[in-house]
């Protein structure tokens, strides 16, 4: 008998159909007919999976996020009810760094603001306002992983200054370490987040970073929605405060606040930062690899420290 696996989240068409060639898949509305029997659960990197959630099927033993961020997930309920919880580290690097240096590029040389202004046909009144340099820049980033790294490697392409500010410095890179966020913001021309999300990030980049980072400073956001007070970031840029945002993600998606919406200084998208065909695939071979892994009594492949 096939062992009964639970979709908690949207994922991709071809994980989900071979998920179900190989296990007994269900959507979430089955739930109640299937609570004691559900050894497994599949979710994303946006969604929530609470205490209450895991509480509730007595028979999981593993949750398999679709996504490397896993602040969605109740990891300390996970280990205490003796489940693994893994991720897809790794796979979606280098697509999330290339997104954050388009919405750099994007958001300094206003590129969306700019292809607006030949569609409203204004060029013939004369040339398009000018952007602010990125290459030689200062590029402060916040949050040193693999993600902060690898974006910091393709900056370094543009000749930027770079520094950073993590939890402790890492002497095995070669880029300046500054020990407190507020004094990275100051030093700032582009200040980039690349923290996980979560009760440890939440709202650290609120008035005072913003203010810090000044008139001249641009934020760019790839990581979560949650690190960023987005009250606080609507007034800086209202109040021309901070020159510009560059938002991959969003405090509560898929809603994003009017105010960042039809600025030339802030450039949005849809959390979209690892969704390429070649990434996605790649993440959903590394889910499948981990729940096989999990059924056949082999290590996981990779796995959430708890
Ligand atoms: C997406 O946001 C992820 O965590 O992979």
């Amino acid at each position: 008998m096939k062992q009964k696996v639970l979709k908690q989240a949207s994922l991709p068409d071809a994980l989900t159909a071979a998920l179900s060639e190989r296990y007994d898949l269900h959507e979430l509305a089955d739930i109640a007919a299937i609570a004691d029997e559900v050894t497994v659960v599949i979710t994303n990197g946006e969604a929530v999976v609470t205490r209450e959630f895991i509480a509730s099927l007595p028979a999981l033993k593993l949750i398999a996020v679709f996504g490397v961020g896993y602040d969605g997930v109740d990891v300390v309920a996970a280990r205490e009810h003796g489940v693994a919880v893994t991720h897809t580290p790794g796979v979606l690097t280098d697509d999330v760094a290339d997104l954050a240096i388009g919405l750099l590029l994007a958001t300094s040389r206003q590129i969306v603001a700019a292809q607006k202004f030949i569609e409203q046909e204004k060029w013939r009144d004369g040339g398009f306002q000018w952007t602010r340099k990125v290459s030689g820049a200062r590029l402060g980033i916040f949050g040193m992983g693999r993600i902060g790294q690898a974006i910091a490697r393709r900056a370094e392409g543009f000749e930027m200054d770079i520094a950073y500010h993590s939890r402790r410095p890492d002497s095995s890179l070669p880029w300046r370490f500054i020990d407190d966020l507020r004094t990275l913001a100051e030093w700032s021309d582009f200040l980039m987040i690349c923290v996980p999300g979560g009760a440890q990030t939440q709202g650290k980049i609120d008035q005072a970073i913003l203010s810090a980072l000044g008139p001249q400073g641009m934020l760019i956001n790839i990581s979560r929605g949650s690190v960023v007070d987005e009250a606080a970031l609507i007034d800086a840029l209202d109040k021309a405060a901070i020159a510009g945002a560059g938002l991959d993600v969003f405090a509560a998606e898929p809603n994003v606040p009017a105010a960042l919406q039809q600025r030339d200084n802030v450039v949005i998208t849809p959390h979209m930062a690892s969704a390429t065909w070649e990434t996605r695939r790649e993440m959903s071979r590394l889910v499948l690899e981990n729940v096989n892994a999990w059924f056949s009594g082999q290590p996981l492949i990779t796995p959430v420290s708890q």
